[in-house]
């Protein structure tokens, strides 16, 4: 593992540089909330050339399995999105990182960082650490680190993911999944094989939109809290702490069972 570098993007195997912060053309951009982002469901998603709704085609896209498919590609459209300073009032980021009490020299991963709405928050909490901002969308990838050397967040590194590999390949004291659990597929081996990174005394903390909730996905995308122990449980974890501060989100933390 290389040593952090504001400039590099890693992916599984290989290191890149990130091109310099492109800037947004995005006349016309639908900036209204919407898609799995946490506006409301019956809202459009940032319209944008290169983007596929999650309801329509997904041509090259993701394949169907048990997650759900969706593709996130034009970073710049969606930071519209999950930046937006509504989404504070009901998202809580702040509260969220403080109920997840980091040591100053944790290791994070924010898997399915998007922009880094949570990962440069989540970078700041551990000054002495350092924040692994996981996405399987180049462009977030991208973005991410572009973001990172423009907000000199020196311990935030963007990282590649694919559908399979989330690409942790160092222990992490924290996994953070925000609005990206039900994107994940075949999640009992995936978690399975993630829990095996997660350093000793790690956790695993899963944010994500309530069934009752008007915000995020279509309801048949929602994965009830129960569901989501459940599949847990069986990839060899066990519920420890369950956040109730959110209005529209569940908040569970997760540790290894033993
Ligand atoms: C709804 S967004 C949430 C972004 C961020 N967590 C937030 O709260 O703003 C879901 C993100 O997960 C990413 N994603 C989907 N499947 C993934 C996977 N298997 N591994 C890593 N990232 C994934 C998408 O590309 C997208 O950026």
């Amino acid at each position: 593992m290389p040593p952090p570098r504001v400039t590099s993007v890693i992916v599984p195997f290989r290191l890149v540089t990130a091109p310099v912060c492109r800037v947004a053309a995005l006349v016309g951009l639908v900036a209204a909330l919407g898609g799995c982002g946490g506006g409301q469901a019956s809202e459009p998603a940032p319209s944008h050339a290169t983007h596929h709704h999650p309801e329509g085609d997904e041509p090259g896209g993701h394949h169907h399995g048990h997650g759900m498919p969706h593709r996130f590609e034009d970073a710049e459209a969606w930071a519209q999105e999950f930046d937006a300073p509504e989404r504070d009032a009901w998202q809580m980021p702040d509260r969220v990182v403080e109920a997840l009490a980091l040591a100053p020299t944790a290791v994070v991963a924010d898997l399915g960082a998007g922009t880094g709405y949570f990962s440069v928050r989540l970078a700041r909490a551990v000054p002495e650490g350092r924040v692994l901002a996981i996405d399987v969308e180049a462009s977030m990838v991208r973005y991410l680190a572009d973001r990172a050397q423009r907000e000199g967040l020196s311990n935030l590194l963007a990282v590649e993911a694919t559908a399979t590999d989330p690409g942790v390949r160092e222990a992490v004291d924290l996994v953070l999944v925000v609005d990206t659990y039900h994107h994940i597929e075949n999640r009992v081996v995936y978690f399975a094989a993630l829990r095996e990174r997660l350093a000793p005394g790690g956790r695993l903390a899963i944010v994500d939109f309530r069934l009752s909730s008007d915000r995020g996905p279509p309801a048949e995308h929602k994965i009830a809290p129960e569901v989501v122990g459940e599949e847990l449980a069986q990839a060899g974890y066990r519920l420890v702490t369950q956040h109730d501060f959110l209005p529209d989100q569940y908040f569970l933390v997760f540790e290894r069972a033993p």
